[in-house]
């Protein structure tokens, strides 16, 4: 029971703010992010993950689970990119699972991802500085993650109707990304 305990995660209570600065295009309004209920995430989720895929709906085993976190950038109120961390040991080491990364297909490249899985990473790493973050990432995706650090942890697989995967993982006691 307090092993568990430890690897709860307090939910980010600080809205981060950023402003897309550094890309060309900029963002005009202010993202902010921060810790957000399912229901505010989860339409996003099925638009970019679920819809066209055999997923049997948008809600994953483990959504009310206590400790499952998700994460959310808003604009305007409007969320824009979506995660849930949800807390499953890897290795006998304590670890959470990322799931259902997602950004609205209008706004994917802006560095949005970026900001929030950073926010998540440092959630993580304030709870338990030696935990592991893990996922089953799209293998398109797999790049995204490896640029932060990730690394892959297995080779190709494929979820049936939704397609190829590589498990990546990033151990939080190492040097954050940049
Ligand atoms: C992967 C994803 C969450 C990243 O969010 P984002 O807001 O686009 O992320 P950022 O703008 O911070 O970074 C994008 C970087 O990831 C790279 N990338 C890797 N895979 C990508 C993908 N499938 N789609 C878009 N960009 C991808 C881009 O090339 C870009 O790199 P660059 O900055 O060197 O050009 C988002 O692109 C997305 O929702 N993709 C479709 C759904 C998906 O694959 N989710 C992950 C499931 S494991």
């Amino acid at each position: 029971m307090k092993a568990v305990e430890k690897n709860v995660l307090s939910p980010a209570t600080t809205v981060r703010k950023i402003s897309l600065m550094k890309h060309e295009e900029k963002i005009p309004d202010v993202v902010a992010l921060r810790s957000a209920d399912i229901e505010e995430i989860v339409s996003l989720r099925e638009e970019v993950l679920i819809r066209g895929t055999t997923y049997p709906n948008k809600y994953f085993d483990g959504d009310t689970d206590p400790n499952t976190r998700h994460y959310g950038a808003f604009i305007n109120g409007r969320c824009v990119c979506c995660a849930t961390l949800m807390h499953k040991d890897i290795d006998g080491v304590p670890g959470w699972q990322l799931r259902g990364m997602a950004t609205d297909p209008t706004l994917q490249g802006k560095g949005i991802g970026s900001q929030l899985l950073k926010l998540i990473e440092d959630s993580a790493r304030a709870e338990n500085p030696k935990g592991v973050l893990w996922c089953n990432a799209q293998l398109p995706a797999a790049r995204f993650y490896e640029k932060h650090g990730w690394r892959p942890e297995s080779e190709e697989f494929v979820i049936d109707g939704v397609g190829p995967h590589r498990r990546m993982a990033k151990r939080l006691g190492n040097l954050p990304h940049a």
